[in-house]
């Protein structure tokens, strides 16, 4: 199991203080909290009472952290994403976390290989990945799958920490398909990873974990609805597959999990 940030966890009051359309329909928010932070583990994830009209939290991945903040990334899909972004900068936002299990990071050595592979709003995690991978001396290449061209973000971002393969549902940028199609190109055929380490939705983690994961230890960060986001109301299980009798809280135990470990 990785490491964890939050044992007990409480929530607190953040500052929004930046708002940025980067995609159609999707933003990039910054929040600060008046505390000091603890070093945020990739994978792990905030979740929030955007302007308090909610009753559960919507959970969202850490994209990116610093000494002073968290950047998220969110596409605008209902009630709770529409509120935070149309929040005005300033506003005080309520905030659970950094919640859940992240990522391995000592999963890979300097000097190897980590195969970063993400779909739509599985994405924005897979950049403070990137970067602490690259930190670590690791060498990464990102396999990014986006509906078509408006949808692309962060290219720039990710570019700056290693080769970037895109594919798109139209084919509009990159290779035609789903991030299944960009495993037929040269550039990934050369690419031998030791760890894949994968984020988005439930179709492309079952195509990473039929395909990949047989050879090689991989890592799925699993996005469920999940509802207390704790550990405490089992909204959010997923089967385990060693153990017929078990079944994983996505929230606590995950989000990021063995693939071997789950039954998708
Ligand atoms: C651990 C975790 C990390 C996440 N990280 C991100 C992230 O970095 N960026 C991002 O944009 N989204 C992320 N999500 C999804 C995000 O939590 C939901 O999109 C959000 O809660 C929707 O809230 P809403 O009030 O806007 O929509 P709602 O009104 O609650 O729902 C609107 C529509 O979205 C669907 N929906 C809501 N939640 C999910 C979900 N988890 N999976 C699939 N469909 C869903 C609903 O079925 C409905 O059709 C993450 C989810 C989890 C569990
Ligand atoms: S959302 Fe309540 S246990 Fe996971």
């Amino acid at each position: 199991m990785s490491e964890t940030n939050v044992l007990r966890p409480a929530s607190q009051m953040m500052e929004l203080t930046d708002r940025q359309k980067i995609a159609a329909g999707v933003y990039s928010v910054r929040l600060v909290p008046d505390e000091p932070m603890p070093q945020v583990v990739p994978g792990t994830f905030l979740d929030l009472l955007p302007g308090g009209l909610h009753v559960l939290r919507r959970p969202l991945s850490i994209a990116d952290a610093d000494e002073q903040g968290y950047t998220l990334i969110f596409r605008v899909v209902g009630r709770g994403t529409d509120q935070l972004s149309r929040s005005p900068l300033g506003a005080r936002i309520d905030v659970l976390g950094p919640l859940g299990h992240g990522f391995d990071l000592d999963a890979v050595q300097p000097g190897q290989r980590a195969l970063l592979v993400g779909g739509g709003v599985g994405i924005p995690p897979l950049y403070l990945l990137g970067r602490r991978l690259v930190e670590r001396g690791v060498q990464v290449q990102f396999r990014l799958g986006f509906r078509d061209r408006n949808d692309i973000f962060w290219v720039d971002e990710f570019s700056a920490l290693g080769e970037v393969l895109i594919s798109t549902d139209d084919g509009s940028v990159g290779t035609k398909g789903t991030v299944a199609q960009i495993a037929q190109t040269d550039e990934a055929r050369r690419f031998i990873p030791d760890i894949v380490q994968a984020c988005g939705p439930t179709p492309m983690l079952r195509w990473v974990k039929s395909t990949l994961a047989p050879t090689v230890r991989t890592q799925l960060s699993l996005e469920e609805r999940m509802a207390c986001g704790v550990g405490a109301c089992y909204a959010c299980v997923i089967g385990d597959a060693k153990n017929p009798d078990h079944q994983f809280r996505v929230c606590y135990d995950g989000p990021v999990l063995e693939a071997e470990e789950v039954v998708l």
